[in-house]
């Protein structure tokens, strides 16, 4: 028996890093899969890897007509969504003093405003008992220089999570937040040098990153009925980063 057996879950952002981890997890724990993301050469490595009961959905989370095709798939192939997890997202550096109007717009664009409305366009498919859950960041609980408007357009996901509960629990939906420590994904190679990742390990009281399969199993809880009564929780997985 697996935990998500005959479930459909939809995962933004899945054809890489922690949220590929995580559809490979769901799959294995019987679910059918649905992974977008905007390359499709991304997206088709990640559905061999994935191997079985994954659709690959080339869909840009920021623009709102691509995600009205990858509902309208979903709506297609399966007609029901019983778990969404909105991972899309972005990160720049940028000092205060150097922020500019496109910085600010392709951070909130894509973590704010599209995790919004990949949220709502789900909700007409989703069966009552669902769990939604979106990926936020320590960024968001930390202050780490350079990083307040990444910061900030996740810091609003919680505050998403505790109205939308309270809207959607006549449907018995739950609305989470994982939030993610520093994980060694393709991400990390784009955006830090070495000096820069060693600078963040040293925050860690394990001295290593996370790895994408350690995100996996929380977000296989939080989709699960392991977490029947988690709701509204912003749950950090970071090692102990923002413990100590
Ligand atoms: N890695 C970390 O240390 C860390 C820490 C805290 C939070 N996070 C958050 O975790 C999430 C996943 O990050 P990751 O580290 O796993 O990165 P990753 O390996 O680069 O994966 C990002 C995924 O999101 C997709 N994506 C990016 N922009 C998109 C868009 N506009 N529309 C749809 N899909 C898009 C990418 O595919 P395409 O490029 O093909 O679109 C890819 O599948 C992000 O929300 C990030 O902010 C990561």
């Amino acid at each position: 028996m697996g935990k998500l057996d005959g479930k459909v879950a939809v995962i933004t952002g899945g054809s890489s890093g922690l949220a590929l981890a995580g559809a490979k997890l769901f799959v294995d724990e019987g679910a059918h899969v649905f992974i977008s993301g905007r390359r499709q050469e991304a997206l088709d490595e990640a559905v061999k890897l994935i191997g079985r009961n994954v659709t690959a959905v080339q869909a840009d989370s920021a623009n709102l007509d691509d995600l009205d095709r990858l509902f309208d798939a979903v709506r297609r192939e399966k007609g029901v969504v019983d778990v969404l997890w909105a991972s899309a997202g972005t990160g720049e550096e940028r000092k205060l003093g150097e922020i500019t109007e496109q910085h600010f717009d392709a951070m909130f664009g894509l973590n704010a405003r599209g995790t919004l409305f990949t949220v709502q366009k789900a909700l007409p498919l989703f069966n009552d008992g669902g769990s939604i859950f979106m990926t936020g960041s320590i960024a968001s609980v930390k202050g780490f220089p350079s990083w307040s408007v990444y910061a900030a357009s996740k810091a609003v996901l919680h505050a998403y999570a505790r109205v939308w509960l309270s809207e959607l629990k006549d449907r018995r939906i739950r609305v989470n937040v994982l939030t993610p420590g520093q994980i060694a994904t393709p991400i990390q190679e784009q955006l830090f040098d070495e000096e820069t990742k060693a600078q963040f390990e040293s925050l860690i009281p394990r001295g290593k990153m996370g790895r994408p399969e350690e995100i996996a199993t929380v977000a296989l809880f939080l989709a699960s009925d392991d977490s029947t009564y988690v709701n509204g929780m912003e749950l950090i997985v970071d090692g102990g980063t923002t413990a100590v």
